[in-house]
């Protein structure tokens, strides 16, 4: 039976114990605050004087109206917070280049091959995948890591399984791209038996396959290292949500990314509920109550409990009220 009530000292503590982390998730229903705590996160990391970027992969966004400003298609300083910066990234610019990236890779291939066919047809068919948007914003996520210009970044992923299969992606790629690699090699050592030329054509598509490799083992060893980076699950006191982290969280396990706790979002305070209360708030309260229970039995790391505010979260100072009830004091 595990201990209940909140992780001792929460997120501070969590926090205090990965001094390195630098990279922080937020997942979890549709609706529970994802947004909210990925906002409230930045805000608290950059207080503490940490360059910050608080970026969104989401084709649909929601930083610019989060914040009040303008964060679309570039790195936005975050007006009234010192070392903030957010950045929606434009996915459908992203899809167009990598649309046009695959295509110059499959006339490679095509050219190796000798088949004459145009790739247009070829790429126009797989970029109608969801799987493709999906690569496409797991490609901005990784770039954005690999130039390093921040010292924490903190991601608004994309709701429901999204981020699983973003992540479980990583492997597919290896596996995918080991194959490839074996038949490339293969095709290459049969081209040269069968060839009267005895020097070996260059080959850009297996360069871009081994490069492409490269880059997915970096991004792997960031996203699985325990130190540097950590999934938060965000929920609400309510059956679905509950349910949704709870499938999460034993994914990501099996993927071994590290899953930094669980943030219960949107709860009624119980001092101020009392008798005079209406019906619908004193049920309210009863039912979060009751699944507050379910939480702590189901979930080891509880690092918050967020009250439900008076209005919705909306700007900096909201925000840093958030990262205050969450996070504690920076
Ligand atoms: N603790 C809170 N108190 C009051 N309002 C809140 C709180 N947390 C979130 N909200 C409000 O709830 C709504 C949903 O929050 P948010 O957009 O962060 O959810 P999300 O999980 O990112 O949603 P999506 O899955 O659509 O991306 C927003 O209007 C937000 O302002
Ligand atoms: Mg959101």
């Amino acid at each position: 039976m595990p201990e209940q009530g909140l992780r001792s000292g929460g997120m501070v503590a969590f926090v205090r114990e990965h001094p390195s982390l630098r990279y922080v998730f937020f997942g979890g229903k549709g609706g529970v605050g994802k947004t909210v705590m990925a906002g409230a996160a930045a805000v608290w990391f950059a207080r503490q004087g940490k360059r910050t970027l608080l970026a969104s992969t989401n084709p649909v966004h929601s930083l610019s109206s989060l914040l009040g400003q303008d964060v679309f298609g570039r790195h936005q300083a975050v007006a009234g917070v010192p070392n903030l910066w957010a950045y929606e990234i434009d996915t459908a610019d992203t899809i167009k280049r990598s649309k046009e990236e695959i295509k110059e890779k499959i006339k490679w291939f095509l050219k190796f091959a000798d088949i004459p066919t145009r790739a247009d047809d070829f790429v126009e068919t797989a970029a109608m995948n969801p799987a493709f948007e999906e690569s496409a914003m797991f490609e901005n996520m990784i770039n954005l890591i690999f130039e390093g210009r921040y010292e924490v970044y903190v991601f608004d992923t994309a709701p429901t399984a999204n981020a699983r299969r973003l992540l479980g992606m990583s492997r597919v790629y290896s596996l995918w791209v080991n194959k490839m690699l074996e038949s490339r090699k293969e095709a290459q050592a049969m081209r040269l038996q069968l060839s009267f030329r005895k020097k070996e054509e260059k080959d850009p598509l297996l360069d871009y396959l081994l490069g492409f490799q490269d880059r997915i083992g970096k991004a792997k060893a960031v996203l699985t290292n325990a130190d540097q980076t950590a999934f938060f699950f965000v929920t609400l006191a309510e059956a679905l949500p509950i349910a949704v982290i709870r499938r999460f969280i034993g994914w990501f396990k099996d993927f071994g990314i590290p899953v930094g706790g669980v943030i219960v979002n949107g709860l009624i305070r119980r001092e101020d509920v009392t008798a005079e209360s209406s019906e619908f708030v004193r049920n309210r309260l009863e039912m979060q109550q009751g699944y507050m229970k379910q939480v702590y039995e189901l979930f080891p790391d509880v690092l918050a409990e967020v009250p439900l505010f008076e209005r919705e979260v909306r700007g900096v100072e909201m925000l840093d009220r958030v990262a205050a009830a969450t996070f504690g004091a920076a």
